[in-house]
């Protein structure tokens, strides 16, 4: 059973002036593949506090995967990937390239999500953009991947190159 982060990045969730759809949806989704919900919290738009949250999850909790939700986009205040950018020891761009060149088959608007996605440790982070819509999408096609790259890192898999 892998564990796991939920972080979602909303001023406005976070005050509660909105309902956070997205990141309950991807706790049924993740809980439906068996993942155990290590922590769900919902963020405001801060770097600092994303930052800390990140470390905090990767360091102190090591879940396996840290999904993020939200503050991806072009607005000023979406700082989501440069808070990830910040702690990640390595990049893994090529699933937050995938995910993209995915949505891009749905909508074009795909390509205005700035997410990134790296690994802390032994904990794979990636951002989802903000949408329940495309938190649904980003699952269905990139989780199957996920659970591979989550049993490299933890070492339950040694000899992918070769397979
Ligand atoms: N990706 C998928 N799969 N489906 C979507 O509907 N919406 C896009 C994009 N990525 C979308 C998507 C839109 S409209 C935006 S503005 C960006 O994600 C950034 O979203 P965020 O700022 O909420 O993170």
């Amino acid at each position: 059973m892998f564990r796991a982060e939920i972080i979602t990045v909303s001023d406005k969730c976070y005050k509660k002036e909105k309902v956070d759809k997205s990141g309950i949806k991807l706790e049924e989704i993740l809980v439906k593949k068996n993942y155990q919900i290590e922590e769900y919290i919902i963020l405001p738009n801060d770097k600092n506090v994303i930052r800390q949250k990140l470390e905090y999850a990767a360091d102190t909790l090591e879940v396996d995967i840290i999904f993020t939700i939200g503050g991806t986009g072009f607005h000023e205040k979406d700082i989501t990937p440069e808070a990830t950018m910040a702690v990640i020891d390595r990049q893994a761009m090529g699933i937050a390239e995938a995910i993209r060149a995915y949505s891009m088959t749905i909508t074009k608007k795909a390509m205005l999500s700035r997410a990134v996605s790296g690994i802390r440790k032994k904990s794979l982070i990636i951002n989802l953009p903000g949408s329940a819509k495309a938190v649904v999408e980003c699952l269905e096609f990139a989780l199957p991947y996920i659970t591979y790259v989550i049993n490299i890192l933890r070492g339950n898999i040694s000899n992918y190159k070769r397979n």
